[in-house]
């Protein structure tokens, strides 16, 4: 049931503030201030990596939680695509785990990445959404997200639920590796515990975005940029505007820009950077002067400051509340999911069917 939404899609997008705050909820413990203990079938103080890998969407989770594993826990993360981790033949370090992650559970080529690590005695746990899947019950154990069930061929609250858990883990291998103090432990479930109010607040600059997607909606190509989360999160913005849209879209490494893709910059092909104001901003709008320098036509997605600070011309901005650096990938994904539904409404592509895609891609 749609109830007065015109897609799942949307409806899915709107889910967010709740289906957070209910994932968060079962991992963190917001009235003490701690992360919740979990049962886990390896020892995160023990480890000296961890194998993550998963498709599409789930993949690009994976890859903004390295940074949080890496920048919080100090736990090196190595992240696949399934499909190539399972024919790499990597050799698995014995104080290893494996976390793949998975909306359906049922992904052949995560499943086989799981059946690789299983067959080399790697620990597996899995964040899935279904929790009745095959990938769940062939982990050790599984982190669920507690999203519900997603309708819409491309995945929105599976998304930013799955980062939530990531999230919650990565603080909790933080505690338990020692590099998080319980004070520094209070504030970081503290920030975590207002995503849904600021995912909320995000969810009312639809009008915004709905007025730019009309635009957007009479390009041929559209590059997004973004700095360490918002790195992955371009690329989520880029998969979710091209599966739904059909428009060409890629995402890069902010600072990738001048080893090859500002060739591509034109008057034609808009710019959608992703930067909340953080500790590497500057280095964001040195790229977005670039991009002005060749005529090119900039979205910027940031906050008060950001905007304040981003003097450049051609600028459109859409301006977020300002969020704690944790959490500003799952703030951000729902104005970049949001820019790609509208531009698929106006595009009067089937949304919640797109052509050529299966909600779960069980052959390889
Ligand atoms: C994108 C999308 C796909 C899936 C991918 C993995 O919007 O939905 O890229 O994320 O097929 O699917 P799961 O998470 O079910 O393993």
């Amino acid at each position: 049931d749609k109830g007065n939404h015109r897609h799942f899609m949307e409806k899915e997008i709107h889910e967010q503030p709740e289906v957070i705050g209910h994932t968060l909820a079962h991992y963190l413990d917001f009235v003490g201030g701690k992360t919740k203990d979990i049962a886990l079938p390896f020892d995160f103080a023990k480890l000296d990596r961890l194998y993550i890998s998963a498709c599409g969407t789930a993949y690009l989770a994976g890859s903004i939680a390295k940074y949080w594993f890496e920048r919080y826990a100090r736990l090196a993360v190595d992240i696949d695509i399934a499909s190539e981790f399972r024919y790499r033949e990597m050799p698995l370090s014995p104080n290893s785990a494996a976390l793949f992650i998975s909306q359906s559970g049922e992904t052949a080529d995560t499943l086989a990445s799981l059946r690789y690590c299983r067959s080399a005695g790697v620990p597996i746990a899995a964040v899935v959404n279904v929790q009745e899947s095959t990938i769940a019950r062939e982990s050790d154990a599984i982190f669920p997200t507690l999203a519900g069930p997603e309708i819409g061929v491309a995945s929105t609250k599976a998304f930013t639920c799955q980062l939530s858990v990531l999230a919650s883990l990565a603080i909790r291998a933080a505690v338990e590796r020692g590099f998080v103090s319980p004070e520094r432990e209070r504030e970081l479930v503290r920030e975590l515990s207002e995503t849904p109010r600021f995912a909320s607040a995000a969810l009312k600059l639809d009008r915004q975005i709905e007025k730019l997607a009309r635009e957007l909606a009479q390009v041929k190509h559209v590059l997004y940029l973004g700095r360490d989360t918002s790195f992955p999160l371009a690329m989520e913005g880029a998969l979710k505007l091209k599966e739904i849209s059909y428009i060409h879209a890629e995402g890069y490494a902010a600072g990738e820009l001048k080893h090859g893709p500002i060739a591509l910059i034109d008057e034609s092909m808009p710019v959608i950077v992703i930067a909340p104001h953080d500790r590497i901003f500057d280095k964001t709008v040195s790229n977005m002067q670039e991009v002005a320098a060749r005529g090119g036509k900039i979205i910027l997605i940031t906050d008060t400051e950001g905007a304040r600070r981003a003097t450049i011309d051609a600028l459109e901005t859409i301006i977020l509340p300002t969020v704690p650096e944790l959490i500003a990938p799952i703030v951000y994904a729902v104005p970049i999911q949001m820019l790609a539904y509208f531009t698929a409404v106006f595009m009067g592509t089937d949304v919640d069917q797109p052509r050529n895609l299966a909600k779960s891609v069980t052959v390889e």
